[in-house]
C-alpha cells in the first residue's frame, strides 16, 4: 500500500481563501478546516524578543488538514509555503505526519484509493 501523509497548516484566518484556492488548484482530494487558538515562538506578540516570563497569548488561527500520497508532500509543501509567505512574524507553520490508513466508508476503499 502506498504511503500516506497528513499535511497540517496553521496560519492566520486572512490566508484562508488563498490557501483553499491553492489546494483546490492542486487537486487535493479533501480537506478539513478547524478554527483554533495558538501561538508560536513570539508567544502571541509581534516582537522578536519576548520576555521569558511573559505568559503566552493565544490568537485565533486556522488549521487546515489534508491527507495525500506521501510522494506529493514535498511539492505541496513548497506550493503552500509560497502561497503563505510574507516574511513577517506569524506567517504560519506546516506540520507533516505519517498516516497509517484511510478507509472510505461508502465504498470500503482503503489507502490511496480512499483519498
Ligand atoms: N511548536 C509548535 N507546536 C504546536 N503548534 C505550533 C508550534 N509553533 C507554532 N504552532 C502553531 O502554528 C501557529 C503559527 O505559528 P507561527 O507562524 O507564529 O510560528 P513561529 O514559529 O512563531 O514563526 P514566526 O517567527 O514566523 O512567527 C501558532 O499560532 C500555533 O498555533
Ligand atoms: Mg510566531
Amino acid at each position: 500500500m502506498a504511503a500516506l501523509s497528513r499535511i497540517e497548516i496553521i496560519c492566520d484566518m486572512s490566508k484562508f481563501s488563498v490557501l483553499k484556492k491553492t489546494l483546490s488548484e492542486n487537486h487535493v482530494g479533501g480537506m478539513t478546516f478547524t478554527q483554533v487558538l495558538g501561538c508560536g515562538v513570539e508567544k502571541g506578540t509581534k516582537e522578536y524578543e519576548v520576555d521569558e516570563n511573559y505568559e503566552m497569548e493565544l490568537l485565533p488561527k486556522i488549521q487546515v488538514s489534508i491527507v495525500v500520497p506521501s510522494e506529493r508532500v514535498r511539492s505541496l509543501t513548497d506550493i503552500i509555503e509560497k502561497a503563505l509567505y510574507t516574511g513577517h512574524i506569524g506567517d504560519g507553520k506546516i506540520f507533516v505526519y505519517d498516516v497509517t490508513n484511510v478507509i472510505r466508508v461508502r465504498t470500503g476503499d482503503e489507502g490511496e484509493q480512499a483519498l
